[in-house]
């Protein structure tokens, strides 16, 4: 589990110390709500998109992957209903001389939470702890104003309002934008599903919490079309599969969250067969890449807060240090975003389903990933203080960890030697060769990088061809022969050995 005592400035420095993520142009003070991610910090970023889209896109057969740009017309921003409803609830604070988003406002200020309330509602709570404000040192006004989100830009040579353009704030409408073409070549037949992972971007009001909440990020999401009468999912075959969850009847009643299978989540009635499938399918990414279980809860959204397309949401939050929050979000969007489109565009987007002989706009289940809010889960449950080795360890699952191997000579004398193991491996492993230091700050500098196994070239080696591989996890350590060292590397971060059994103890 994430260790607590570790605050989410903490991590922002030791992610800045060790060059996973620096803050964005430092040198001119800082960029509030835009990171950089450092040579380590790309990795692991990269790491966690691969294994996301291998899983649920280069292994399925009913997912396809597309690429779509930053900018599109503006027409599929004012369809989306983006243009209209993309918005915060902003109020001003005299004192301040500048504006909060009055839901996170009152969730600092009063401590409960606050997202989805209505204006009315807002101003009421704000009305109700006038005195806790008022010590908190805020003058706020009575009104509240809507914000949109949305990056504006111009293209072309005029700056006038019909050169106007947006950032994407999600990357979820490229793909129904692209839907008649994907269709059209792909030969995909409901149901099935199209993939896109790349930048989005929203002028959040109040960027925090280190890569929680920035204003350029990434997203991973998928839109999965199902023939609207369509209810059983066949894929879904793990009915006892548990969740932690947080229904909103616990959150109405002041509940903690609970356990619920996925045979009870449909029997309650929370979601329909296919949502509660890619909320399955998505939660146990999560725990099969290392996240805790007991880190990891699905909240269930009030009516009140869901969003202008969507029926039914569900997040997958993640335990952080500053409370439960939001990784990922689930929402069954229905007709919306193809009715609006073909509304909008005047294209045809009914499909021609052949199981049924019917045309029909397909319904949708979204789910919506944030890559840097799954980098920042995945470092936190990694973060262990080791107090007996006296470093962090970063027990990143091996395949999100930035470097897998790192290669030492116990002493310069032994640099040819380990030369000579160290380049063949770096051909097949992101490899790591570190000569300078006693051994033990390279095995100490490898534990913070979340380097998964170190090997050690000795002057044993000289004379029995073995090298030592040490555990990042245990400290534990194995000989193994040089010339077993690749396989031994390879069947050790794919799980298919264990440690004890990969060489020779020591
Ligand atoms: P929040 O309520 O925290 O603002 P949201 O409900 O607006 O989040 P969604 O619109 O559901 O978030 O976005 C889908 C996913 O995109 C989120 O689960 C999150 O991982 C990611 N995401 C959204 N906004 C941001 C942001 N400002 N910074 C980093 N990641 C974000
Ligand atoms: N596509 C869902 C979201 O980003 O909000």
């Amino acid at each position: 589990m994430a260790d607590k005592a570790i605050t989410i400035n903490d991590m922002a420095t030791f992610c800045k110390k060790k060059g996973f993520v620096f803050p964005n142009s430092e040198m001119y003070g800082g960029f509030s709500g835009f990171f950089d991610y450092g040579p380590l910090g790309v990795e692991v970023k990269n790491n966690i998109k691969q294994s996301w889209w291998k899983r649920f896109v280069k292994s399925r057969e009913d997912v396809f992957g597309i690429d779509g740009s930053i900018i599109s017309h503006p027409k599929v921003w004012k369809a989306s209903g983006h243009v209209d409803c993309f918005s915060d609830k902003m109020i001003y604070c005299n004192k301040h001389k500048k504006s909060f988003r009055a839901d996170q406002l009152i969730e600092d200020v009063v401590g409960k939470p606050a997202d989805g309330l209505s204006k009315k509602q807002l101003l009421a709570e704000i009305s109700i702890h006038s005195e806790k404000f008022k010590k908190a040192g805020y003058d706020l006004a009575q009104d509240i104003s809507d914000f949109n989100l949305m990056f504006r830009t111009f293209v072309g040579s005029s700056q006038s309002e019909d050169a106007v353009a947006y950032l994407r704030p999600e990357t979820a409408q490229l793909i129904f934008a692209d839907f008649k073409a994907v269709c059209d070549t792909s030969r995909a037949k409901l149901p099935f599903g199209i993939a896109q992972i790349g930048k989005a971007f929203r002028n959040e009001i109040s960027p925090r919490d280190f890569l929680f909440r920035t204003r350029e990020f990434e997203q991973m999401e998928i839109e999965y079309f199902i023939h609207p009468e369509m209810k059983e999912c066949s894929l879904l075959t793990n009915r006892d599969f548990s969740f932690n969850i947080l229904t909103a009847k616990h959150q109405k009643q002041g509940k903690e969250h609970g356990q619920m299978s996925a045979a009870q989540m449909l029997s309650f009635g929370l979601a329909d067969e296919w949502h509660v499938y890619w909320l399955l399918e998505q939660y146990k990414w999560f725990l099969d890449m290392g996240i805790a279980p007991l880190s990891l809860r699905l909240r269930e959204h009030l009516k009140d807060e869901l969003a202008h397309y969507s029926s039914a949401c569900f997040d997958i939050e993640y335990k952080f240090p500053f409370g439960w929050k939001e990784i990922h979000g689930s929402a069954n969007r229905g007709q919306f975003d193809l009715t609006q489109h073909k509304r909008y565009s005047k294209e045809n987007l009914e499909l021609f389903d052949e199981e049924s002989k019917q045309k029909v706009i397909p319904r949708v289940i979204e789910p919506s990933q944030g890559v840097d809010r799954a980098f920042l889960a995945f470092l936190f449950d990694a973060y262990h203080d080791d107090s007996e080795r006296g470093n962090v360890v970063l027990r990143l699952h091996p395949a999100l960890a930035p470097i897998k191997v790192g290669v030492f000579p116990l002493v310069n004398k032994l640099r040819e030697k380990s030369r000579e193991i160290f380049d063949p491996l770096k051909e097949e492993f992101e490899c790591f060769f570190d000569a300078s230091g006693s051994i033990g700050r390279r095995y100490a500098r490898a534990d913070e990088q979340g380097i998964a196994y170190c090997v050690t070239v000795d002057f044993e080696t000289l004379d029995d061809a073995s090298v030592t591989v040490r555990d990042r996890d245990t400290t534990a350590q194995v000989r193994v022969k040089i010339g077993d060292i690749a396989d031994t590397l390879s069947k050790l971060l794919s799980g298919k050995v264990a440690f004890s059994d990969a060489g020779k103890a020591v």
